[in-house]
């Protein structure tokens, strides 16, 4: 049995770091652990221009500790009025590595999101020729749609007719959540991923909903069924190539998740890679953990592999309740409780 792992230091290729005192209170997690990560653009303010993700990029390289090398990946925010030349200064830009699309109203800052894909269709057309990826936020957003539905309505109504009209745009379904989304991305032979979370790998609707309401496991896509995590862990631990890591982290103020009306989002960051490591190990295939976690999203984005190594041990830690977020409180994913893994600092 493994107790200790060597791995080619991995990356996020879906987090949120927020912004000023908030993202300096988060990003030394995902800076400890990771060597690289692609930055979600939903500020309140959204980053959707190519000068503003150079601007928030400063920002985050300055929070970083001193001495650490994480390289922050910048997003564009697209939204009903981005145009092509957007995506050619985008394109023309290194740290900018793809844009990413929230339907309007599908999640956290979406409200300046894409109302109806036709409207960027000439900006998609311009990523598909310059090679830029999307990156889906994965649902619809009718109210007549169950909220459980929305991520395999989304592939029905909006990616089988994208693939369809742009088959050589490459893109990113992002932490996808469900068996119809495992379905979808095997039956696609190339140009399309899906990142997974350690959420939907380790947690179902019964962790939100059948013992007491869980805020603190509230996210979106919503936490979906027994059988969809089982596809997940499967499509996660296998090897393919299309699946890679993707925390999609997302820090809330305890007190905007204990409400009437609570955010969505879980925070992992502090925790990312023990806990895909817990999900791996639980299965056995620790053998495909650094495909997963160091190769798989690089290959993708067309980026070299990181050259550095990281390792883990079974060694276990109890996770804090709680952690500071710029005077507010950030309550964790597993708060409380024991990981067996740990990252290891030498
Ligand atoms: C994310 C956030 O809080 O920014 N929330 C979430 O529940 N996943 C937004 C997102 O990734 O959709
Ligand atoms: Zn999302
Ligand atoms: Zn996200």
């Amino acid at each position: 049995m493994n107790t200790r792992i060597e791995i080619t230091t991995p990356d996020d290729w879906h987090l949120h770091l927020r912004d000023g005192d908030r993202m300096q209170a988060v990003v030394q997690h995902s800076a400890r652990q990771f060597g690289r990560a692609i930055i979600m653009p939903n500020l309140t303010r959204p980053v959707t221009n190519t000068a503003m993700a150079m601007a928030y990029r400063d920002r985050i390289l300055e929070a970083l500790p001193p001495g650490n090398t994480f390289q922050p990946l910048m997003t564009l925010y697209l939204t009903d009025t981005t145009s092509p030349a957007d995506i050619d200064e985008a394109a023309a830009e290194e740290h900018v590595v793809a844009c990413k699309l929230y339907p309007a109203g599908a999640t956290t800052h979406s409200d300046a999101g894409v109302t109806d894909l036709r409207n960027i269709y000439p900006a998609l057309q311009r990523m598909a020729e310059t090679e830029l990826p999307l990156l889906v936020h994965g649902e619809v957003t009718d109210p007549r749609i169950d909220v459980f539905d929305r991520e395999s309505v989304f592939i029905d109504r909006v990616l089988i007719p994208l693939r369809e009209q742009l088959p050589e745009l490459r893109f990113v379904f992002e932490h996808i959540t469900s068996s119809e989304a495992v379905h979808f991305v095997n039956d696609q032979e190339q140009n399309v991923a899906a990142t997974i979370t350690p959420q939907h790998l380790l947690l179902t609707r019964n962790d939100l909903l059948a013992s007491g309401l869980r805020p603190h496991h509230y996210c979106v896509p919503i936490l979906k069924s027994i059988n969809d995590k089982k596809l997940l862990v499967e499509a996660a631990t296998s090897g393919d190539a299309r699946y890679f890591l993707g925390t999609d982290s997302a820090p809330h103020a305890r007190h905007e998740k204990e409400s009437a009306c609570g955010c969505a989002g879980i925070y992992s960051a502090h925790a990312a890679l023990e806990l895909y490591c817990e999900i791996f190990d639980a299965v056995g295939a620790m053998d495909k953990f650094e495909s997963f976690a160091a190769f798989n999203g690089a290959d993708f984005y067309g980026l070299p592999r990181n050259s550095g190594t990281i390792t883990l041990e079974k060694s276990s830690w109890t996770v804090p309740d709680e952690y500071d977020f710029a005077g507010e409180r950030l309550v964790p994913l597993r708060a409380g409780t024991e990981l067996a893994w740990r990252l290891s600092d030498d």
